[in-house]
C-alpha cells in the first residue's frame, strides 16, 4: 500500500501559482471572463454558490462561514458579495494561499486565517459553524492507492478489531458505512475526503463542497457532454502535483450516517451550462482558431467530470 497524495509538502511550496491549474472556480472568477459566456446566467462562481445555496434555504444572512481550501480566496470575495456574515474563517495548509486570501478579503469582513490540514481543523473545531466550504479541494487530501480490494473487503468484513494504520482506517469505513469497493483488483481509497466529510457532523449547519468525480452518473440534459468516470478513484496528474477522483457514492453515505440530507448535482447543472446549439458547438469542436472558444471547449469538458454535494444538517 502506497500514501501517493499526502497534501502538506506540495502546498508549503513558495510559488502557489504553480501549484495547481486553472480551478473552475477561478476560471469564473468575474463574470466577464470568457467562459462565463458558457452559462445561462453568467456570474462568478461565488455568485452562483450564494444563489444556489439562497434558493435552498431563503437566506442569504450567516453567523459564520467557514472556507477550507480557499485558494486565491476568489470564491469567498464573490460570495460575500452576496451573503451577508458576521465571522469568515479562513483555512488552508498553505500559509502563502492563506496570505493572498486575507488580501482579497481585506474589509470585506471580519476574517480569522487558521493555518491547518482541514480535517485536523474540524476534530478540534469546538462549535458549529453555519456554512461550510470545500471548493475543489477534497482530491488533495490523502487517497490510500495500491489497496488489495479483496484483502480490504475481507478486512472490512471480518469480526476482529480495527487498528490506526491507513490499511485499517479505509477498512473501517468500509465496515461502518457499508461502502461497496470492487470484488478484487487493486482500489485507491479517498481516505482524507471520508475522513473530513465525517467529522463535519455536527460542525456545519450547512456544507458545500464540489470535486472531480469518480462515479458521475451522465445527464441526459448535458448528452453532449458525457463525463468519462471509472467508477474509482483515479489519479489525475497535473502539472506539478497529483490528485484524486472522488467517490462520491462514498461521500454520500457518510454524509447521511453524519446526520445532513444530501442534495448530489453535477457541476454543469449547477452553474446552468447552456444547451443550445451554441454550447453543443463549442462543447465538440478541439479546435477552431479562435481562443475564447478553445477556452471554452476545454472549461466544458473540465467541468463536465465535477460533482457538487450540498449537506444540510438535519434538525435535532
Ligand atoms: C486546487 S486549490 C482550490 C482552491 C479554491 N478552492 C478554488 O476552487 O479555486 C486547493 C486549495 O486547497 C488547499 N489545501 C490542499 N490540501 C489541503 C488540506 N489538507 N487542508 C487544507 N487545505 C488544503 C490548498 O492550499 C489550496 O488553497
Amino acid at each position: 500500500m502506497v500514501i501517493i497524495n499526502d497534501t502538506s509538502p506540495f502546498y508549503t511550496s513558495d510559488n502557489p501559482s504553480l501549484m495547481w491549474e486553472m480551478t473552475i472556480c477561478q476560471s469564473l472568477s468575474r463574470s466577464d471572463n470568457a467562459v462565463a459566456s458558457a452559462l445561462t446566467n453568467p456570474r462568478a462562481y461565488g455568485a452562483i454558490l450564494a444563489a444556489f445555496i439562497a434558493e435552498r434555504i431563503s437566506s442569504t444572512n450567516f453567523g459564520h462561514i467557514v472556507e477550507v481550501g480557499g485558494g486565491y480566496g476568489t470564491l469567498m470575495g464573490n460570495l460575500l458579495s452576496t451573503v451577508r456574515a458576521k465571522l469568515v474563517t479562513m483555512v488552508d495548509i498553505s500559509p502563502r494561499f492563506l496570505e493572498m486570501q486575507a488580501e482579497e478579503l481585506e474589509g470585506l469582513v471580519d476574517v480569522r486565517t487558521v493555518q491547518s490540514d482541514a480535517v485536523r481543523f474540524l476534530n478540534g473545531f469546538q462549535g458549529c459553524c453555519d456554512l461550510l466550504i470545500a471548493n475543489e479541494n477534497i482530491g488533495d487530501f490523502t487517497t490510500v492507492d495500491g489497496l488489495d480490494a479483496t484483502k480490504l473487503r475481507e478486512r472490512a468484513v471480518a469480526d476482529e478489531p480495527l487498528g490506526e494504520g491507513e490499511f485499517d482506517r479505509c477498512a473501517r469505513f468500509a465496515r461502518q458505512y457499508k461502502l461497496e469497493l470492487p470484488a478484487h483488483g487493486v482500489v485507491a481509497m479517498n481516505l482524507g475526503a471520508l475522513e473530513f466529510v465525517e467529522a463535519l457532523s455536527g460542525k456545519a449547519g450547512i456544507a458545500f463542497i464540489s470535486e472531480h468525480s469518480a462515479d458521475i452518473s451522465p445527464d441526459p440534459r448535458y448528452d453532449f457532454l458525457q463525463p468519462i468516470a471509472t467508477g474509482q478513484p483515479r489519479r489525475i496528474e497535473l502539472k506539478d502535483h497529483a490528485e484524486y477522483s472522488i467517490r462520491f457514492d462514498h461521500l454520500e453515505a457518510v454524509a447521511r450516517a453524519a446526520g445532513f440530507t444530501v442534495e448530489r448535482i453535477s457541476m454543469l447543472e449547477f452553474l446552468g451550462v447552456r444547451t443550445d446549439k451554441g454550447a453543443r458547438f463549442m462543447a465538440g469542436v478541439e479546435c477552431v482558431g479562435n481562443e475564447k472558444v478553445e477556452a471554452i471547449h476545454e472549461f466544458l469538458n473540465h467541468a463536465k467530470e465535477y460533482e457538487c454535494l450540498l449537506l444540510v444538517a438535519e434538525e435535532g
